[in-house]
Order: C-alpha cells, then sequence, then structure tokens
C-alpha cells in the first residue's frame, strides 16, 4: 500500500490543491498538516485557535499553515446567512445557521462550498455521522448522482496478480435504494478509474447470481444492475453476481457465462451496508488486504471521513486522495 499512497501523494504534488481540516486544534492533523504544507502536498487551512495548537504541539513548524478560526472570522455572518438560505425550507433559523458556522465541521463544509478551499478532510475526533451530514446538507451530491458513498480501496502488499479492488459502500448508506445502488455502482466506476488505475469492470452483488435465487433482496440488486444498463450502457457493470462468480473464471463460465464482468471484477458492489462494511474487514483481517478509506464518493466536492484511530500518515494518504479527488472533471 506504501507504493500506492506514495504515488497518490506525487499525483497531489502536481494539483496545487487547498484542503481544509476543521480540527486544527487535534495533535495527529496538527502534525500530518505541517507535513503536508512542507511537502508541497497541497495549500494546507487548519481552524481553530493557532495558539492553543501550537502549545499542543510546541515542536510543530505551523509557518506554512493557514489558521482561520471560525468564533472570530469576519466571513462568519455571511456564511451564516447562506446557510440560513440553504436550508430554511427545512425548517433551519438564523439563531440555527448562526451557531453551526461557529462548528468547525460546518465551517470547514462552507468554505468547500463557497470555492475557499477544494475539498475537506476530517473525522480525527468526529462520528462519520457529525463529519458528514454538513456535507451532505450543503455540498450536496455530483450532477447525475444522487448517494454519496463510501469506498475502499484494497491492496494486497505482497501479491503479483489480483491484489487491487475497490469496494463499495462500506461507510454511509446503511440500507441502500435499488437506484441508490446503481448510483454507487456508476460512481464506483469512476472512482476505480481514477484510483485503481486499471479499467474498472463491477460487480453487483448479492446471494444470487443471475436469477438463481429469488427474494425481495434479490429482486432489488437485480434492478439496480437493469438501472446501470439504460443509465451507462457502455459502462462494464453488471449484476446481480455472488461473489465467487464475480472473482472467479471458473465459478463465472459455470455460473454467468454471458456476463462481460464475471470472474474478472475488480470493483465489488454490497448490496447494504452490514455485507460491506464485514466484508471488507473480513478481506483485510482474514485475507492479508490493506484497506485504504473510507473514501467518499457523489459528493459535489469532495470531503473524506478519517476514521477516529487514524494515525499522521493516513490523514496525509487522505489529504492525497482528497487533491486528487478535487481534480477530476
Ligand atoms: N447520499 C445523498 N444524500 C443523503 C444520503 C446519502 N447517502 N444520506 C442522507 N442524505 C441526505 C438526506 O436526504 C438529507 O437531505 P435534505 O435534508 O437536503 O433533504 C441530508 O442528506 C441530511 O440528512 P440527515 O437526515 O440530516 O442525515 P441522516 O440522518 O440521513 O444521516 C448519515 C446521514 C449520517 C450518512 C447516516 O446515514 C449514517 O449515519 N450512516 C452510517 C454512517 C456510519 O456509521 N458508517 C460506518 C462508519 S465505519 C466506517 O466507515 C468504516
Amino acid at each position: 500500500m506504501l507504493n500506492l499512497i506514495e504515488k497518490y501523494k506525487d499525483q497531489a504534488k502536481m494539483l496545487n490543491k487547498t484542503i481544509v481540516m476543521p480540527e486544527g486544534e487535534e495533535p495527529r492533523i496538527i502534525k500530518a498538516a505541517a507535513i503536508c504544507a512542507k511537502e508541497k502536498l497541497a495549500k494546507i487551512i487548519l481552524l481553530g485557535d493557532k495558539k492553543i495548537a501550537q502549545q499542543k504541539c510546541p515542536d510543530v513548524d505551523l509557518s506554512e499553515v493557514t489558521y482561520i478560526n471560525p468564533l472570530n472570522s469576519d466571513k462568519h455572518g455571511s456564511y451564516a446567512k447562506y446557510l440560513y438560505e440553504l436550508r430554511k425550507a427545512k425548517g433551519m433559523t438564523e439563531e440555527e445557521a448562526d451557531k453551526l458556522m461557529k462548528d468547525v465541521m460546518w465551517y470547514g463544509v462552507m468554505m468547500v462550498k463557497q470555492g475557499e478551499a477544494d475539498g475537506m478532510v476530517g473525522g480525527a475526533i468526529h462520528s462519520t455521522g457529525d463529519m458528514l451530514r454538513p456535507a451532505l446538507q450543503i455540498i450536496k451530491t455530483a450532477p447525475g448522482i444522487s448517494t454519496v458513498s463510501g469506498f475502499f480501496i484494497m491492496n494486497h502488499p505482497s501479491r503479483e496478480e489480483n491484489s487491487l479492488y475497490l469496494f463499495a459502500d462500506c461507510a454511509v448508506s446503511p440500507d441502500p435504494s435499488a437506484e441508490q445502488l446503481c448510483d454507487i455502482a456508476i460512481a464506483s466506476h469512476q472512482s476505480a478509474k481514477v484510483f485503481l488505475g486499471v479499467e474498472p469492470k463491477v460487480a453487483l452483488l448479492s446471494f444470487s447470481t443471475m436469477g438463481s435465487a429469488k427474494h425481495d433482496l434479490v429482486t432489488k440488486v437485480q434492478q439496480a444492475a437493469q438501472m446501470v444498463k439504460e443509465k451507462a450502457p457502455d459502462l462494464a457493470i453488471d449484476g446481480e453476481l455472488q461473489v465467487d462468480a464475480a472473482l472467479s473464471p471458473e465459478v463465472a463460465a459455470l455460473k454467468a457465462k454471458d456476463s462481460k464482468v464475471a470472474g474478472f471484477a475488480n470493483v465489488l458492489i454490497f448490496p447494504e451496508l452490514n455485507a460491506g462494511n464485514i466484508g471488507y474487514k473480513l478481506v483485510q483481517r482474514l485475507g492479508g488486504f490493506d484497506a485504504y478509506g473510507p473514501i467518499c464518493q457523489g459528493f459535489a466536492k469532495p470531503v473524506n471521513d478519517l476514521s477516529r484511530g487514524c494515525n499522521v500518515g493516513d490523514i496525509i494518504g487522505t489529504v492525497a486522495l482528497t487533491c486528487i479527488q478535487a481534480s477530476i472533471k
């Protein structure tokens, strides 16, 4: 995985993007931000109080990092007004908008929305929900996509072949509808193209292969596959497939011989979040793969959620991936 992340970092350095990191008083974030800025991976804006940050990390050179404190920012008023206008139809009051814009997570997302930053990386000390909710409400989804999802890049550190996969959704939508699965499959195809560097072959997974079982859960995946065929007929996306039919050419020859994906899938779309989350962790823990993510896809501008157990290296890697996402047209 190291080489893969180094590759993403090299790519990010060419892009000159600006990333806001709202948890600017958290030591792991402070250290990662200083390294990113020093190595010119990205321009970094940290939110919070620079004095507090410097007290927490006295040995870190913060001279190349910009600090903004939402509590005394001159943009606070206009951001709060914008948020109120955006959300008043959903019941938000001016007081609520004013209060939310003092919260670093909401302020950071608003900076991305307003073009002050190209992307945001946070979540080292916030839950996934607290991280994603402002982005879902303010940044919203990319044109043509109505579902945000989270993928993992799965990489086996020592295998020569069959070592690189993308798994989704492993992080966001607990029980996606057929329409949402279709969205997740199409967004994952694009993400795989960018991050795996190979031609994506996307399998919509189920406990059934091409009608071998009948159940509402199977029907949902079949409907998603049909929607993909109508919406994006040229993409190599197929289903419903059991995971062995998706991955093994021998099983595919028996169960899905007409599929252009079966046997050679490198992108796996799980039918719901239990399966996705359990699936990537099984492959990681029992299969020896490194799991990198979750990386969010489907937002109009990139926002990425860190694991609360992340280390400085994980944060730097996520900044690099976010810069690359910000450059996707
Ligand atoms: N894609 C696009 N829009 C969405 C999505 C989605 N997946 N989910 C919610 N929205 C929209 C809603 O429709 C709503 O829109 P509107 O208010 O403009 O009409 C807006 O986002 C805000 O929705 P909320 O109701 O405030 O948020 P919600 O309660 O639906 O929560 C959340 C969204 C936080 C993503 C929730 O689904 C969640 O907690 N998911 C699971 C996250 C999780 O725990 N993941 C595991 C983490 S572990 C790991 O990642 C490895």
